[in-house]
C-alpha cells in the first residue's frame, strides 16, 4: 500500500508574503505523521517562497502545466521550469480548468506526459457534475474521463476523484461514494498499468475537512485527499494531517 498522500490545492490564493507566513506558520506546528505525505499545490508564482520556507519532508508542486515543452506560448509555464525549482507533483485537468478554460482530456494528458518527461508526477483530477451523478452514470463518466486523461501516461501518476458538485460546496460525497469510485479507479488502472497499478494513488477531493478526512481516507480504495478551502489555514491542515495518525 503506497503511502497516503495529503495534497492541499491553494487555488488562486496567496500572495509570496502570505505564502511564506503560512509556510512559516506550518514550520513550527507541523509533524510528520508516518505513511502520510503532505505536498502544497500553490500558484506558479509561490513556488520559490516555498522552496525557502516549507519543513523539511513537504513536497510542493503547480496547479497547471503547459502542454509543450518550451517556446512561443506567452503566459505558459512548462514542466522543465517546475521541475528547476523542485516541484514534485503538478495537478492537471482540474475542473476549473476544464470548465473555465475549457481543457480536453486529450490536453490534460498531454500535460500529464510533458509532467512525467520533466520527473514530475501528475495528478490527473476527474469527477462528475450532478446531472450525470442524478442519473447514476457517474461511474461510467468518470472512468470514460480518466481513460482518455490518461491517454499515453505512465504509471508515475496519481488520480484524484473529484465530484463537481461536492467542490466548495460544503456538500461531501460519503465515504461510500469515494470508495465505489476509488475501486472503479483502482480496476481501471490495473487494466492500463498491471502490476504497477499497485502503487497507484487515488485521492478523493471536494469538502475535505479535518472533521471528515479520516473516514474517507480511512476506505482502501481512497489513498488520500486533495484540498481546497481546508488547506488555507494552518490549523485545519495540522488538523486533518493528525486526523490521518
Ligand atoms: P474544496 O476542498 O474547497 O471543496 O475544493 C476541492 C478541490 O477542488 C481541490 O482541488
Amino acid at each position: 500500500m503506497p503511502n497516503t498522500l495529503l495534497a492541499l490545492n491553494w487555488k488562486m490564493n496567496k500572495t509570496p508574503s502570505e505564502a511564506r507566513s503560512w509556510a512559516e506558520e506550518l514550520k513550527g506546528k507541523y509533524a510528520p505523521v508516518d505513511g502520510v505525505e503532505l505536498a502544497v499545490m500553490a500558484p506558479a508564482l509561490d513556488l520559490s517562497t516555498l522552496v525557502a520556507n516549507l519543513p523539511a519532508g513537504v513536497s510542493f508542486g503547480a496547479q497547471d502545466v503547459s502542454e509543450h515543452e518550451a517556446g512561443a506560448y506567452t503566459g505558459e509555464i512548462s514542466a522543465s521550469m517546475l521541475g528547476d525549482i523542485g516541484a514534485a507533483y503538478v495537478v492537471v485537468g482540474h475542473s476549473e480548468r476544464r470548465d473555465y478554460h475549457h481543457e480536453t482530456d486529450a490536453q490534460v494528458a498531454k500535460k500529464a506526459q510533458q509532467a512525467q518527461a520533466n520527473g514530475l508526477v501528475p495528478i490527473v483530477c476527474v469527477g462528475e457534475k450532478l446531472d450525470v451523478r442524478e442519473k447514476g452514470e457517474h461511474v461510467a463518466y468518470t472512468l470514460a474521463q480518466l481513460k482518455g486523461s490518461l491517454s499515453g501516461v505512465g504509471a508515475a501518476v496519481v488520480v484524484a476523484y473529484e465530484p463537481v458538485w461536492a467542490i466548495g460546496t460544503g456538500k461531501t460525497a460519503t465515504a461510500d461514494d469515494a470508495e465505489e469510485m476509488g475501486a472503479a479507479i483502482h480496476d481501471l488502472l490495473a487494466e492500463q498499468y498491471g502490476d504497477k497499478a499497485a502503487d497507484i494513488r487515488v485521492l478523493y477531493g471536494g469538502s475535505v475537512k479535518p472533521d471528515n478526512i479520516a473516514l474517507i481516507c480511512g476506505k482502501p480504495h481512497v489513498n488520500g485527499a486533495l484540498v481546497g478551502g481546508a488547506s488555507l489555514k494552518v490549523a485545519d491542515v495540522i488538523g486533518m494531517n493528525d486526523a490521518l495518525k
